[in-house]
């Protein structure tokens, strides 16, 4: 039997295409336990298997993970060294399933950044799981919104240079092909955990016009069900686009 939340969100009809999830409070769950940070990295990987889940289940297209940001570089190195072990786990372990329940899961941001254990095994997963056409799962790594959008800038110049652009055409469009989520549309749907109040430099171009759904509950503790509850709030929203609703 289907689960009342994910039989409403059919019946509400208008899905958000693309969720994007700033997947925050690991630390404090683990200090809530009295246990070092890695161990909230390491059972905030179980929430990330519900997400997809979820996801899937509810017909969620596009699914955005904020993992490591660029400015995450500047914790301690026992931390970073605990995270690149756990994404290496992650990709050992999920790449099957992934792969068998129709995940196409893309790394995006400064991946020469990654030691090269962990890059190689990004590759690997990404290029397991290419044919993917059930869920397109994207997850952040090294990534800086504003480095994105000054990568965009330089790609851009490089094509005047060439003369394969001319800064009149330079619009909208063009600056938006440019960055790493090109291939998709934006997120309509930003769930933030653990109460803050902040974009933390994640995607800042792309969620212009996205609902913002903040909940107190930390990333260890978020489960489909939290997911489903947001999809349905989102439902409720009234979304305008600057313009009058009707
Ligand atoms: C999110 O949890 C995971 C990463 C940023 C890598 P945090 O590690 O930021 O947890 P808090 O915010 O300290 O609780
Ligand atoms: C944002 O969380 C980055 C990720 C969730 C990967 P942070 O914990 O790094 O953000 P701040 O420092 O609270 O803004
Ligand atoms: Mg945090």
């Amino acid at each position: 039997m289907l689960d009342d939340a994910l039989q409403q969100i059919q019946l509400n009809g208008t899905l958000p295409a693309h969720v994007a999830i700033i997947m925050d409070g690991n630390g404090r769950w683990a200090r809530g336990r009295a246990l070092p940070r890695p161990f909230g990295h390491k059972a905030g990987m179980k929430a990330v298997r519900e997400v997809v889940e979820g996801a899937l289940a509810a017909g969620v297209e596009v699914l955005s993970l904020f993992a490591f940001s660029q400015e995450n570089w500047q914790r301690p190195a026992e931390e970073i060294g605990a995270l690149m072990g756990l994404l290496e786990e992650y990709i050992a372990r999920e790449m099957g399933d992934l792969k068998e329940q129709g995940v196409r899961v893309r790394f995006l941001g400064d991946l020469d950044r990654l030691p090269s254990s962990q890059r190689a095994a990004v590759d690997r997963l990404m290029s397991h799981t290419a044919a993917g056409e059930k869920l397109a799962l994207n997850i952040l790594i090294s990534y800086g919104s504003r480095a994105e959008l000054t990568r965009a800038a330089r790609l851009l110049a490089e094509e005047v240079r060439r003369g394969a652009l001319d800064p009149a055409d330079i619009d909208e469009d063009a600056i938006a092909r440019q960055l790493y989520t090109a291939a998709w549309p934006d997120p309509d749907l930003l769930i933030r955990t653990s109460g803050e109040l902040r974009l933390s430099n994640f995607l800042l171009w792309q969620l212009a016009y996205a609902e913002l759904f903040v909940t107190p509950v930390l990333w260890p503790d978020f489960t489909r069900q939290h997911l489903w509850e947001a999809i349905l709030e989102y439902q409720r929203r009234d979304r305008r686009f600057g313009k009058v609703s009707v």
